[in-house]
């Protein structure tokens, strides 16, 4: 699948990884939808020119979605039998920290912890699945190939630190859905992969102290610095156009385990 001349929906666009993959797709000569529930996504698509458009919405939502995957099959010039959708990459989501017992003793937040669960996990799915059915509309390009989706985990989904009850169950769900969802999709030609970033210089982590994110990077093998948004973007570029990559959750993350 390239880039070029392809239209793509990007979730979570107005920030951090998902604003710099849409940087890179476009820059590529694709198309892109970007969506995400800040308003900042306007800005951000107006930049970006004629190849980009903004959606607002709420992953979690399914009519939003539902409108965003409309507005990306719409920009592919999506008549049935060409490829309206060619690709999602999914990267809306929320971090959160709350420990199972606070300093009294008292239990965590249920809400708190079904919220998280709704954004990243349930949010997630229900990216996929509306995507997924309207990519299996396309028709098929070399060997067969209809749309790639691109999730985005967390190193967190695999090393949990203390307090990430949340954040790393939510993130081991989109773990446990590559595989399935890749053998499932198969039959319609869309491949499944997720990306598990380790620590990434976006506004999510701006509010980690200075001395937090000097221990951190140190803490991380090489190279000692936290990674920058483009370097997703790289490898959800050379997932789209890498046809053998499918149902594997890739580690972005310099050698770094939390502990
Ligand atoms: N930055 C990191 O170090 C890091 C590490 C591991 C995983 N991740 C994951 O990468 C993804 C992107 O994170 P980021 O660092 O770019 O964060 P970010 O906060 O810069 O961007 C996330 C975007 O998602 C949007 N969003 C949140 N909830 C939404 C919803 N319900 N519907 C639509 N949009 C919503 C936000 O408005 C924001 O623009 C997230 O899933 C995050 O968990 C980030």
């Amino acid at each position: 699948m390239q880039l070029k001349d392809n239209a793509f929906l990007i979730t979570g666009a107005a920030s951090g990884l998902g604003a710099a993959t849409a940087e890179r797709i476009v820059a590529a000569g694709g198309r892109v939808v970007l969506c995400d529930l800040s308003e900042a996504v306007e800005s951000h698509a107006a930049r970006l020119g004629e190849a980009a458009r903004a959606v607002r919405g709420d992953v979690t939502r399914e009519d939003d979605m539902q409108a965003a995957v409309e507005a990306a099959v719409a920009l592919g010039g999506g008549e049935e039998g060409e490829r309206g959708l060619a690709g999602v990459i999914h990267c809306a989501g929320v971090v959160s920290v709350a420990k199972l017992l606070d300093r009294e003793g008292n239990p965590a937040d249920l809400d708190a912890y079904a919220r998280t669960v709704q954004i990243n996990l349930v949010g997630t799915f229900n990216v996929m699945r509306l995507a997924a059915a309207a990519m299996s509309r396309n028709a098929p390009g070399e060997d067969g190939e209809r749309g790639v989706i691109i999730n985005t985990a967390s190193v967190a989904a695999f090393d949990g630190q203390v307090g990430q009850c949340a954040y790393s169950a939510s993130k081991a769900g989109v773990v446990g859905m590559s595989l399935p969802a890749a053998r499932e999709l198969s039959r319609h030609g869309i491949r499944v992969m997720a990306i598990a970033p380790g620590v990434f210089e976006t506004p999510m982590m701006s509010d980690i102290p200075e001395d937090a994110v000097a221990s951190l990077s140190a803490s991380i093998p090489f190279p000692k610095r936290l990674g920058k948004p483009d370097e997703y973007a790289r490898l959800a570029e050379q997932i789209v156009t890498n046809p053998m990559l499918n149902g594997e959750v890739i580690r972005l993350d310099g050698g770094i385990r939390m502990s």
